[in-house]
Formats: structure tokens, C-alpha cells, sequence
């Protein structure tokens, strides 16, 4: 029988408790704005998908000491900042169901919180005195800046190719999974090939992830989901479902997508969705990304049966179908 992402949750629940206190620790500071945002956030909700992919690898890797706490909300909060920042670069307005932290306080603050929280989880890492482990984390995080700097690059290009695409997400988003994954390897000392085998389960998984969200930015439930929907096209995003669509689509047909993505507009977007509709272009990109998870998940043949990984495969599995 498949282990239940409740049950996941469950197993885990006191080491999560504890990840929450590690993560309010990195937002504690005289500096009023930080616990204010930082709190705002955090309470907020939030998956905490990443802690938990390091949480259970470090346990399928064997690991018996407490570092996996910390790092793991080292990794929240590195996520929290990519967050931040990544609201104001997409001016979005709702974010786990409220009014992003940008839309409130402002651009200016909304930034220095973020810069404030990847600055301060790196060095808050430093304490761990290990120098691989920093190494990794700083490694991931300068992925993700230059993930997001590449997508803006190709920002409105109709012209971006799926390899370009897998390229910028693997960075913005595989790369934090996948570091929160290795991780756990790291701390338990297992060997290279283990370590490589579940950090390319994390970033196969996180590329899964984050095509997940650009099929939910079409099709979610809003209320579910807590953010608007049709973002991407909006800001000119080109993801999997559009990609798709661009490939299959009729050449008088593409011109005219060519043209919506330049001149955003609600009647854009019906015809966008009528169009995903007759290409079947959602159910495409989810089978693209079913079988990228497959892939995933034999990445982890090299580790033993048992609760672990029954966990780790149904937080994959949980990775493509989720409704938030
Ligand atoms: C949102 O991540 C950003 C992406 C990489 C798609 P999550 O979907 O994990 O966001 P929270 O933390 O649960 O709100
Ligand atoms: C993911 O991209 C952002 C990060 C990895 C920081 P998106 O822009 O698609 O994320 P959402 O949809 O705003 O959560
Ligand atoms: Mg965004
Ligand atoms: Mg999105």
C-alpha cells in the first residue's frame, strides 16, 4: 500500500515542530521589519515541502544526530527569501491566500527582508563548521538567483525552447530540492553515489515541482491555490502548457498566440485556455512531467525498502499532483 501524504506529515510531525522554532530563530532581530515580514509569512502557511524532502532523506540516509533541524530551516528560509524577491519581480499581489508581503509593506523593505533572510541563513550555516555543507547551500542558492534572472531573460520570447525552459527551472527551483535532498545524504557521510542518487532525485523531482505550479497557474482552483491565476501568461512566462501549445499548435494559430503573449488581455487568455483545451496541452505537460517523476523515482533503487522511502516517494508523488 502507497503511504498517504498525511501519513508523511504525521511521521514526521515533531521533527517539523521543531524545524518551525529553527525557522522563527532565523527572524529574530532587533531590526523590527524582519520579525514583522518574516512572521507574516511564516504564519502564513506554506507547504514546507522543502524541510520535509530533507528531513526524510536525511532519515533514509541513516542520519541519528539534530543538524537536519536547522538546515532544514536553513532551506525554509532560503525559500522565504526566493519568495520575497520573486513577488516583487512578478508584482503578484496573493500569496498563500493573503496579500504578498510587497503589497503591503512595499518593494523596498520586502527586498531588504529578503536579502536580510538569504544572508542571514547562510551564516546561521557557517555554524555547522562543515564545509561541504555550505558549499551545497550556497551553491543552490546562487542557482536560484540565476534561474530568475534567466527566466527574465526569455521573458516574452515565443521563441523558447523546452531545453531552455527545463534549464531555467531546474535552477530556480530544482536546485533548492535538490541541495535539501543531497543534504540529507551529506550529514549521514553516505558515499558519492548515494549522495549523487538523491540529489538527482531532488532535482528531478523539483523540476516536477515547478512544472506542477505552471500547470496549476492555469487550471487551479484560485481558492486552493492561493495565488492568481493565469500569472505567467500575464507577465509573459512561457511554461510547459504554452510550450506545448506552441509546438502543436496550427501556424495561423501560433501567430495568433505569438500576438496575446504580446498584448496580454483577458479575451487573451480565454482564447489561450480554448486553445490548451483543443490541443490537450495540459494533459500533455502532465504526462511530460509523470514521466520525468518516474525517472525520479528509480533514482532511488539504491537505497533499502522501508518507511523512508515510501515517504520520499509520496512526497513526490504529492510534488505533481497537488491542488496548492
Ligand atoms: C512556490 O513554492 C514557488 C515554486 C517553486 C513553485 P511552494 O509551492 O513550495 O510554496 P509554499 O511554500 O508551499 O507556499
Ligand atoms: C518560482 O516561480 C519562484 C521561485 C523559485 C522563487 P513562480 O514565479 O512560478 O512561483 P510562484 O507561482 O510565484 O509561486
Ligand atoms: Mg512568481
Ligand atoms: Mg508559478
Amino acid at each position: 500500500m502507497k503511504m498517504k501524504l498525511q501519513e508523511v506529515f504525521d511521521l514526521y510531525e515533531e521533527q517539523l515542530g521543531l524545524v518551525e522554532f529553527s525557522i522563527r530563530e532565523l527572524f529574530r532581530n532587533k531590526i523590527p521589519f524582519i520579525p514583522l515580514i518574516g512572521n507574516y509569512i511564516i504564519s502564513s502557511g506554506g507547504k514546507r515541502m522543502r524541510p520535509l524532502f530533507h528531513l526524510i532523506s536525511a532519515d533514509l540516509a541513516g542520519y541519528k544526530g539534530n543538524a537536519h533541524i536547522d538546515i532544514a530551516g536553513i532551506i525554509e528560509s532560503i525559500h522565504t527569501a526566493s519568495l520575497l524577491h520573486d513577488d516583487v519581480v512578478d508584482m503578484a499581489e496573493i500569496r498563500r491566500g493573503n496579500p504578498t508581503a510587497n503589497s503591503i509593506w512595499g518593494n523596498q523593505i520586502v527586498v531588504l527582508v529578503g536579502d536580510f533572510l538569504y544572508s542571514n541563513a547562510l551564516k546561521t550555516a557557517v555554524m555547522q563548521k562543515n564545509q561541504k555543507i555550505m558549499e551545497i547551500l550556497s551553491g543552490a542558492t546562487t542557482r536560484m538567483t540565476e534561474g530568475e534572472l534567466l527566466q527574465l531573460n526569455r521573458t516574452g520570447n515565443p521563441d523558447i525552447t523546452e531545453h531552455d525552459y527545463i534549464e531555467i527551472i531546474s535552477a530556480k527551483t530544482g536546485a533548492l530540492i535538490s541541495a535539501a535532498c543531497r543534504l540529507g545524504a551529506v550529514l549521514a557521510e553516505l558515499p558519492e553515489a548515494q549522495e549523487n542518487a538523491l540529489a538527482q532525485f531532488g532535482m528531478k523531482t523539483g523540476i516536477v515541482f515547478q512544472m506542477a505550479d505552471d500547470i496549476l497557474d492555469y487550471m487551479a482552483d484560485e481558492n486552493a491555490l492561493g495565488k492568481n491565476l493565469c500569472k505567467d501568461l500575464e507577465e509573459g512566462k512561457i511554461t510547459l502548457p504554452l510550450l506545448n501549445l506552441l509546438t502543436v499548435a496550427g501556424e495561423d494559430e501560433r501567430s495568433e498566440i505569438k500576438q496575446i503573449i504580446r498584448d496580454f488581455s483577458d479575451k487573451g487568455i480565454s482564447r489561450i485556455m480554448a486553445l490548451l483545451q483543443k490541443y490537450r496541452s495540459i494533459e500533455l505537460s502532465l504526462q511530460k512531467a509523470r514521466s520525468l517523476l518516474d525517472e525520479a523515482r528509480s533514482e532511488l533503487s539504491a537505497f533499502p525498502d522501508g518507511q523512508a522511502k515510501e515517504a520520499l516517494l509520496a512526497l513526490s508523488e504529492y510534488s505533481l499532483q497537488r491542488e496548492k
